[in-house]
């Protein structure tokens, strides 16, 4: 159950959602702001953390649903630097919850072909966390059919800072620093920017997430709370991006 604004697209009166008709063009990168495990709880008068558990099992379902679209990556914003302000037993649930979800889905993603990496500050976290998400990684890393992000402790601002710190360690000549180089700098180094941000729940902001990368991206808000956001969901928002004009700060070419 969701409440829906006028303002935004609605992923039920998208038309060609029964059409299975390849859409184009795709994204090849795909970021999400999985927001609103707290409000689908709420709705059904559950405690907060079943609402984040709820949002652990559409996981597969999504990455498996843009995979089959054709999307070569997608991002994934399960814990921003911002989210240690939440009361302690709500950041130490959240954070036990990823080395659950890798051990639950790491081996049948694989199976799939799905190549997991880590954006955020790994080294600070506890280390089981770090061990789950390093054996995640070097279980995946020869796989090529899609790249899954997992930005946790994952804050856009931190990142940059991240970048200016390893240029100045490197000693890189203020004169050589150019917007590729800090693009090589930052957590997403070789990665190509997001296309397409999509944000469950209805907000409208980008909340500290790939803010350099997203400078040109597409923005897509759903009412959908994350926990119910399913392959209908996907197609909905990558029919909506195929119908975007993209001018990257020129004019239409017609
Ligand atoms: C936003 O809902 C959601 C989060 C802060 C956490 C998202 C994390 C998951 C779905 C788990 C994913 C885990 C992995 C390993 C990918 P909210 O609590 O802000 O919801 P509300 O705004 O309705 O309160």
């Amino acid at each position: 159950m969701t409440a829906t604004r006028p303002d935004q697209e609605q992923a039920a009166s998208e038309p060609a959602l029964a059409d299975a008709a390849p859409i184009h063009p795709l994204p090849r990168h795909v970021a999400i702001i999985m927001d609103g495990n707290g409000r689908w709880a709420r709705a059904r008068n559950l405690p907060r953390q079943a609402g984040h558990r709820a949002g652990t099992e559409n996981i597969r379902r999504i990455i498996e649903g843009f995979a089959e679209h054709g999307v070569e990556m997608i991002t994934l914003y399960a814990f921003s630097t911002e989210n240690w302000s939440r009361p302690p037993e709500e950041v130490d649930f959240l954070l036990n919850l990823i080395p659950e979800v890798l051990e639950r889905e790491t081996a049948k993603l694989h199976e799939k072909g799905a190549r997991l990496r880590h954006l955020g500050r790994l080294d600070v976290l506890a280390p089981d966390i770090q061990r789950a998400v390093r054996d995640a990684i070097e279980l995946t890393k020869n796989n090529t059919r899609i790249t899954v992000n997992l930005a946790f402790n994952y804050g856009g601002r931190a990142e940059i800072v991240d970048a200016i710190r390893a240029l100045l360690a490197e000693g890189v000549p203020a004169e050589a620093v150019t917007e590729e180089v800090v693009s090589a700098h930052l957590y997403t180094a070789g990665a190509p920017d997001p296309d397409l941000i999509i944000r469950t729940a209805g907000e409208m902001r980008l909340s500290n997430f790939l803010i350099w990368q997203a400078a040109y991206a597409e923005y897509y808000s759903t009412p959908v709370y994350w926990p119910d956001f399913g392959k209908d969901d996907v197609r909905a928002a990558l029919l909506a991006y195929s119908r975007r004009k993209r001018r990257f700060g020129g004019l239409d070419p017609h």
